[in-house]
């Protein structure tokens, strides 16, 4: 039995990387995905393969999600996918004495406002089935600092306590809407490809980003639209205001010493 057979389900970001992944594992599943993403041309390439619609969407910005709402008033499940590190836009330098301001502001509107708006417009089109499932796409990054992509660290743990608001307020309004965040480490996707790089020594690079991980890889897109699967479906009907960590042990331990 597909587990998200007659489900709605709205992923951001959705066009490629992660979003795309489980965009993909999602219609397998069932659900009609609807794939909302500034990249239109990927966006709906991707749709038109899944059997979902695209929706054309700038998470942050509110007049987006207004025009989404009187479109698809209704929804079963919307995954807060779409995010940026700060990198896109300028090489940085992106740590806390150097930062700009422009790009702060840039890298929280994306992700957090983006977050934010989204779950407001889940609550509201889940309301009338008083149901629903809210998956909000956070990072490792969420749970530590990252002296070098601060904006972006200090973006997703934001996404991770807000994901907690939303849980409690849904439970206490008394709507089976529940609200988990994800953590992924190192995912080999669009993201990070610029930075592996081609060549000879790709292979050497890329063991080098991982050295520090337990199980020596990276993670795969699929790996992470397994979780999201779990967390929409009724798998997980007694899990929200959770953060599932998917990052091949790396938050499990310290470097601290005693090592070993
Ligand atoms: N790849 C990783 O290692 C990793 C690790 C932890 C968390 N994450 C998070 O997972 C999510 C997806 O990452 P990814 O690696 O697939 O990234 P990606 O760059 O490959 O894909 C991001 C997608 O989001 C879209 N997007 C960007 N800005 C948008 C906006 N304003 N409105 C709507 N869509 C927008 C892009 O067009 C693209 O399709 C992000 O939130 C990212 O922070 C990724």
């Amino acid at each position: 039995m597909p587990k998200l057979q007659n489900k709605s389900a709205l992923v951001t970001g959705g066009a490629r990387g992660i979003g795309a992944a489980i965009a993909r594992r999602f219609a397998e599943e069932g659900a009609h995905v609807i794939v909302g993403d500034i990249d239109t041309e990927a966006g709906s390439t991707l749709a038109a393969e899944i059997g979902g619609r695209f929706f054309p969407l700038d998470v942050a910005s509110e007049t987006d999600w207004q025009n989404l709402a009187s479109a698809i008033p209704e929804i079963d499940v919307v995954v807060n996918n779409a995010g940026i590190t700060g990198f896109e836009d300028s090489p940085g330098p992106h740590d806390p004495e150097h930062a700009s301001l422009a790009e702060w502001h840039r890298v929280h509107a994306v992700n957090l406002d983006g977050t934010f708006l989204g779950c407001r417009y889940a609550i509201g089109a889940m309301r009338a089935k008083g149901a629903g499932a809210i998956i909000n796409m956070s990072s490792r990054s969420g749970l530590v600092g990252i002296p070098g992509a601060a904006a972006y660290a200090s973006s997703k743990a934001a996404i991770r306590n807000h994901t907690k608001s939303v849980a409690l307020y849904c439970a206490q309004q008394g709507l089976n809407i529940r609200c988990n965040s994800i953590h992924p480490a190192a995912i080999l996707t669009p993201m990070w490809e610029a930075l592996i790089g081609d060549g000879p020594d790709r292979e050497d690079r890329k063991a080098a980003m991982v050295a520090d991980t337990p199980l020596k890889r990276f993670g795969t897109v699929e790996e992470v639209a397994a979780i999201a699967l779990m967390l929409a479906s009724d798998d997980a009907t007694y899990m929200t205001g959770s953060e599932v960590h998917l990052d091949g042990g790396l938050l499990a331990g310290s470097a601290a010493s005693p090592g070993g």
